[in-house]
């Protein structure tokens, strides 16, 4: 990047473009289908229409609908297919979301505002939550003045156990949530069991679909009911930007009447400027996201998508399939689709993540939690594809590389002292550790994993916390 601070003269369009080309060389090689998280590309004529129906709805606003018309309609036909696809009927409403957090933000919101107005909790209102639902929900739970109530889930398979979440409820439960699939090991939770739970206790039932949304519907056989279809599922959560392979900034909350959605809403007119009415978080929002996704789920269709999820259900069988055959890798849980880990006793998979970083891929370190070990996450997409073969052999020679080196270092290896230290220091000793100040990505993270795996998650996201505050400075 050229000079800091606010340019003093304007330069040229080629200069710029140029320069905005160059700032990307540092980032995982997503163009060939060598990184296994992140990117969703359905390929360059798909691409080629997203970019161009982006490009045409890149200044209208989505603000006010009276004024735009056109993004009302956009959105309406969006959430009329995303509703059909979904199991919903007639009475299904929904809105088009920046991404999955903002439709789960705005879901257990609506949740909290309408156990608010049908009755007094006599505490702090609580959500009830298997140990896989995704970090958003806490996000929603930090920004909402909610108590996460985490419930365990089955130790082989990962799914939710519908006992624990039943046991869980209290007066004070607004919602509860789960899955279709958990992120980090692909699992279906069993959402008919705990629609019945939910239906004979009234409460509001939220399914994550946020990655299943716009992929379970076109896998076929063998995948269990786990959308609007099933009694007692209240809400759902669906992303285009993830499989639908829309642009970024796309997603939406639907719920299975208006009246659920209804607390959702924010009006304001008692200032001195127009009336602000948000169905969203966001007030201005950009209708080019609405536009591509429009596009590409018209362009695509069922046929379309049915196609591809068929290539990444084979892809990732097979990818699962080759990394159990070698020596020291087995899957972790029973992943439904084409998201899925792996972990090791005997191999430290971080490093092997760093290492396989070093020949030009790029998979996914998640740190041990609950039944789950340190482990090592991929979501395999169209563009992954054609390169599983080539995958599983440099993951066989670096797993070989490392065979006898030993696991990720657990609490126990943590060097003395480490555990009693203040975030503070911690962060210091850490940053030092990986060679850097700590305001600046280090080359490789594996060693910084491993001692942020055997620490307790608090200690963890305060270390977090304080490294991307810094990473975010002006110094960089
Ligand atoms: C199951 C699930 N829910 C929610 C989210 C959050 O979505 P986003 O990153 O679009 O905010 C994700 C992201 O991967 C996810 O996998």
């Amino acid at each position: 990047m050229s000079s800091k601070g606010f340019p003093a003269r304007g330069q040229d369009r080629a200069s710029l473009i140029a320069q905005l080309r160059t700032l990307k060389h540092k980032d995982v090689p997503w163009q060939e289908g060598r990184v296994f998280a992140y990117i969703y590309d359905p390929g360059p004529e798909a691409m080629a229409l997203v970019h161009e129906a982006f490009d045409l709805f890149l200044t209208e606003n989505g603000l006010d609908p009276t004024a735009f018309p056109s993004v009302l309609a956009l959105e309406r036909a969006i959430i009329d297919m995303a509703a059909d696809l979904a199991g919903g009927d007639d009475q299904t409403v929904g809105n088009f979301t920046s991404g999955g957090t903002e439709s789960i933000l705005l879901s257990v919101k609506a949740a909290r505002d309408r156990a608010r107005t049908l009755r007094t909790t006599p505490g702090r209102p609580e959500l009830i939550l298997p140990e896989t639902a995704h970090a958003a929900f806490f996000k929603a739970c930090q920004y909402f003045d909610i108590e996460p109530i985490v419930t365990p889930v089955d130790a082989d398979s990962f799914r939710a156990r519908p006992d624990a979440i039943a046991e869980a409820i209290t007066a004070n439960t607004i919602l509860i949530a789960a899955s279709a699939p958990s992120y980090a090991h692909g699992v279906i939770d069993p959402i008919e069991a705990i629609g019945e739970i939910a239906l004979a206790h009234q409460l509001p039932f939220h399914v994550d679909a946020c990655m299943g949304g716009m992929y379970l519907p076109f896998v076929g056989e063998g995948i269990p009911p786990f959308d609007l279809r099933v009694p007692g599922v209240t809400q759902l959560s669906m992303d285009f930007h993830k499989w639908g392979y829309a642009a970024k900034g796309a997603s939406c909350i639907l719920y299975r009447s208006a009246e659920l959605r209804r607390h959702q809403i924010f009006a304001w007119s008692g200032w001195t400027g127009y009336s602000v009415v948000n169905p969203t978080v966001l007030s201005t929002r950009g209708a080019g996201p609405m536009a591509a996704c429009w596009a590409i789920l018209k362009h695509l269709g069922r046929e379309g998508y049915e196609s591809m999820v068929g290539a990444c259900q084979a892809a990732s069988r097979r990818l699962q399939d080759g990394i159990e055959a070698i020596p020291g890798l087995y899957c972790l849980g029973s992943s439904d689709c084409n998201l899925f880990s792996f972990a090791s006793d005997s191999i430290n998979v971080f490093t092997l993540a760093e290492d396989m970083r070093a020949r030009g891929w790029y998979i996914q370190p998640q740190f041990g939690f609950g039944p789950s070990p340190a482990n090592v996450h991929l979501s395999v997409g169209h563009h992954n594809v054609n390169q599983v073969e080539p995958f599983l052999t440099d993951l066989n020679l670096a797993a070989c590389a490392l065979s006898g080196s030993g696991p990720v270092p657990d609490s126990a290896a943590l060097p003395a002292g480490m555990a009693g230290m203040s975030p503070g220091s911690l962060f210091e000793h850490m940053a030092s550790m990986a060679g850097t100040e700590g305001n600046e990505l280090p080359d490789r993270m594996d060693g910084i994993n491993g001692l942020l795996n055997g620490l307790p998650h608090a200690s963890r996201d305060a270390l977090l916390a304080e490294f991307v505050n810094r990473l975010y400075s002006r110094q960089g």
